[in-house]
């Protein structure tokens, strides 16, 4: 998640914005701050997640959509340089010289993200995943990144998911907060499993939104560009090359990318209780075709 390109001493202190966690030694107030104010140019496109919940693969998919597909590009270059997260302190270098369209991705609360989206600037593409398999996903996380502190339990991870303790906040507010300005933002909500479903028609989805057009040639080599076992041994979107000091080496990024992997961790009764959960959390937020924490 981070850049590699300096190697410091990488903690998991946390600090608390505006009621949110955040990785300490990863994010900063002057990023935050830059996240917010960013200067949105109408072409900017956005890639805002929850983290575990398909940012990668997304940052991949907008990058060749955004290049035309064109595979030897994104081949060359790390994901954390094509599609630099706002709210790193890296993020200004990378993205204030660049040339348009740019392509920048943020895990922030809608609250937290550039002003100018809400006035319609720019375009967010938000993928949402469901809330189990990005727990579960998060917490194998949490045991190889440095900056994220190694869970006492996955009972106490659970319960930290379920009461807003984790860093990047709560996965409820997060995709509330996003929902809640979907009239004032230009957004368009995949789900991670509508791409794991159907990777073509999603991906014809979201460059409609950003008004491209791809033959089927092109499209084809996107989507096998983009399957899970090509992208785990894509050294530029899998996190190999990025120092210990930032990942645990015995761990895999591309951990298995598979939708219901939940149900290898959860008991009846947590999953009774989680899902109980989640319906009086979500009350109110449905999104357009239909999801609700059971369905997907
Ligand atoms: P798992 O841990 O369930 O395997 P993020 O990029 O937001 O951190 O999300 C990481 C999750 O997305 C991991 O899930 C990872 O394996 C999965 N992922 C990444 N690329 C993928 C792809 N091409 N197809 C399916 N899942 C993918």
């Amino acid at each position: 998640m981070g850049s590699p390109a300096d190697e410091v001493n990488i903690t998991d202190a946390i600090m608390e914005v505006d009621g949110c966690l955040f990785p300490a030694d990863i994010i900063s107030r002057e990023g935050l701050a830059y996240t917010k104010n960013f200067p949105v140019r109408e072409d900017d496109v956005f890639n805002v997640t929850y983290p575990k919940s398909g940012t990668t693969w997304m940052q991949e998919i907008l990058s060749l959509i955004m290049n035309d597909v064109d595979i030897s590009k994104v081949e060359s270059v790390p994901n954390w340089n094509r599609a630099p997260w706002l709210e790193l302190a890296t993020a200004p270098g990378y993205l204030d010289g660049r040339e348009s369209p740019r392509l920048a991705t943020t895990h922030v609360y809608a609250t937290f993200a550039p002003t100018q989206i809400m006035q319609g600037k720019g375009k967010v593409v938000y993928v949402y995943r469901n809330p189990k398999d990005t727990l579960i996903s998060f917490y194998h996380f949490h045991n190889m990144a440095k900056f994220l502190s190694t869970p006492e339990s996955f009972e106490s991870f659970v319960s930290d998911f379920m009461n807003e303790k984790l860093s990047f906040g709560s996965w409820f507010e997060h995709i509330k907060t996003w929902m809640d300005v979907r009239d004032k933002a230009n957004i368009i909500f995949i789900a991670y499993e509508d791409l794991r479903k159907d990777l073509a028609g999603s991906v014809t989805r979201i460059a409609t939104f950003l008004g491209k057009k791809l033959d089927a040639e092109k499209l084809k080599a996107l989507v096998d560009h983009c399957s899970f076992s090509s992208m785990k041994n894509n050294n530029m979107v899998n996190y190999s090359e990025v120092p210990r000091t930032y990942f645990d080496r015995g761990q895999k990024f591309m951990r298995k990318g598979t939708v219901g992997d939940w149900k290898t961790m959860f008991t009846v009764a947590m999953n009774e209780e989680f899902d109980a959960f989640v319906r009086e959390k979500m009350k109110g937020y449905e999104l357009d075709d239909g999801w609700t924490s059971d369905t997907k």
